[in-house]
């Protein structure tokens, strides 16, 4: 009778559901997890030892929706870890502390969080959609007009003194684009290695132009790759004058040496930022993430050095032994965004990051990054980078991007056509598709909201002479550049 009673109570409940299951299911993940989960791929992880409970796609089951904005335990990192490491045994969910590595936990969190923010923008794209051709956001409502276009990725953007627009064309082309959409390409322009991310990055005017006509490029080059007898190469930076449509007087700027040059075709960096004389600009990691901390090699590096090419005698490395000269910051993993707050004149730079480790970063002398010993991210194909997000020495973003948006280039607005909107730093996105629109005040990001989506991947942005905002997008497929310009529509 007693035995019948309770019996039937547990019937009843939700715990005895959850405690069968709970015999079935979680003694064959345990099973699983005695052989130790190898190296296994996160969504694969999720699947084979969570799904059961939380859903195949996070919305909960006989486990709590992973969803919902309900969070029982906590939904900070911290509290994430403990309720896998620790589990709920009493409620049917196992331990995982000793069978899963704190990486794996660690990509588990991520893997979470990933997807509770991609339901987030799914809601944002919905809202993002234009209405007669009318974007809203929260402060400005605009129009997209088309400027121009080009049969290849465009990388980045400046204006020249008689506002047509330098344009780059990331398989070796430099345009000059008039605002009827009309383009001239500039002869003799130095010869990029089209490697992967490689080829020709970044062109600006100096902030002398005016006197001096120098414009610079920042590419990807091969030289002596032959001699060598393997083809490797680095991000290299050029200057030199337009005269009658032609590239000329070229001067060299800053060059790797051959020992230095890498095979792969990622992380390549370059923006530039002209201050007070100096011109600073980022190397990625060019896929071998562990020199990223070595300070003896140029990349994963933001670099100082004279605009004229010449290395500063008060750059933080200088004077160690073996030390790469021009280095201002490390353990940066792939910068491709650059710019200086239009007041206080620091440094921001965006970092492309690995799954989940997109970042904004307040780029400080001789500071250290942190990639790849402290990340927020996990490689793209979903196995675990490290469980470390801070260390003593090491700088916190002032935000990191879950899941990455791809960040690309960077702007803070000083135009005079989105009064709301001064100062604001607009980042790109490229997987993402998306423009940000971001607050900083005293380090802190006080604002953040997606501004455009969906209209293709965004390369660059630039403000505008006419006080507007220039976008560089590139269309999916097939891989078409376009100039945008956002005005305000009322
Ligand atoms: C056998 C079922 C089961 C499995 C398998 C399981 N869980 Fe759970 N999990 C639960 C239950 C039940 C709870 C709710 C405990 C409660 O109600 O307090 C829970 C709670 C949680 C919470 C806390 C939720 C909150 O609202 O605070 C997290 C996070 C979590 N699980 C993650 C995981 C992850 C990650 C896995 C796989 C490694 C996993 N769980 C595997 C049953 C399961």
């Amino acid at each position: 009778m007693m035995a019948a009673y309770s019996l039937s109570i547990l019937m009843n409940s939700k715990l005895f559901t959850t405690l069968l299951f709970c015999l079935s299911i979680c003694s064959l993940s345990y099973l699983n997890a005695q052989n130790r989960i190898g190296t296994g791929e996160v969504n694969e992880l999720y699947q084979q030892l969570c799904a059961a409970c939380h859903g195949k796609d996070l919305e909960g089951g006989l486990g709590l929706s992973l969803l919902d904005d309900e969070w029982k335990h906590g939904s900070s990192d911290e509290a994430l870890t403990m309720s896998i490491k620790n589990g709920f045994p009493e409620l049917g969910m196992v331990a995982y502390g000793s069978t899963l590595s704190d990486n794996q936990i660690r990509s588990l969190v991520i893997y979470i969080k990933e997807r509770r923010q991609q339901i987030l923008t799914e809601k944002t794209a919905e809202k993002l959609k234009p209405q007669g051709g009318i974007f809203k956001t929260e402060k400005h409502d605009y129009k997209l007009e088309k400027i121009g276009e080009a049969d290849g990725i465009l990388w980045s953007i400046d204006f020249m003194p008689d506002n047509r627009m330098l344009v780059t064309q990331r398989d070796g082309v430099l345009w000059v684009f008039d605002h009827y959409g009309n383009k001239t390409r500039i002869a003799g322009t130095p010869n990029v290695w089209q490697h992967g991310q490689g080829g020709l990055m970044e062109a600006k005017l100096h902030p002398d132009y005016e006197e001096n006509g120098w414009i610079y490029l920042g590419y990807s080059e091969n030289i002596g790759a032959e001699e060598r007898g393997r083809d490797a190469g680095m991000t290299a930076i050029v200057r030199g004058r337009i005269e009658n449509n032609r590239w000329v007087e070229q001067e060299s700027i800053f060059h790797v040496p051959g020992e230095f040059h890498t095979s792969a075709g990622v992380h390549f960096g370059t923006r530039f930022v002209f201050q007070d004389g100096y011109l600073f600009f980022p190397i990625g990691d060019r896929g071998r993430q562990d020199q990223a901390q070595d300070i003896s090699r140029p990349n994963g590096k933001v670099h100082r050095i004279y605009d004229d090419g010449r290395i500063p005698e008060d750059n933080p490395f200088f004077n160690e032994p073996n030390a790469y000269k021009t280095i201002w910051t490390f353990g940066n993993r792939n910068p491709q965004g650059l710019d200086a707050h239009p007041i206080t004149g620091e440094l921001w730079s965006t970092e492309h990051g690995p799954r989940g480790g997109d970042e904004a970063n307040w780029i400080r002398r001789g500071r250290n990054y942190g990639w790849p010993v402290i990340t927020y991210g996990m490689n793209y194909n979903g196995t675990p980078i490290t469980d470390m997000t801070h260390m003593v020495g090491m700088e916190q973003p002032l935000h990191y991007w879950l899941p990455s948006i791809a960040v690309c280039g960077i702007e803070f607005y000083t135009g005079n056509q989105f009064d709301g909107w001064t100062n604001d730093l607009f980042v790109a996105g490229l997987a993402s598709q998306e423009l940000h629109r971001m607050r900083i005040e005293n380090n802190e990001l006080i604002e953040h909201e997606i501004v455009l989506k969906n209209e293709g991947r965004i390369r660059d942005i630039t403000t505008g002479p006419d006080g507007t905002i220039y976008v560089l997008l590139t269309s999916r497929s097939p891989k078409f550049g376009e100039i945008y310009k956002m005005v305000p529509s009322s």
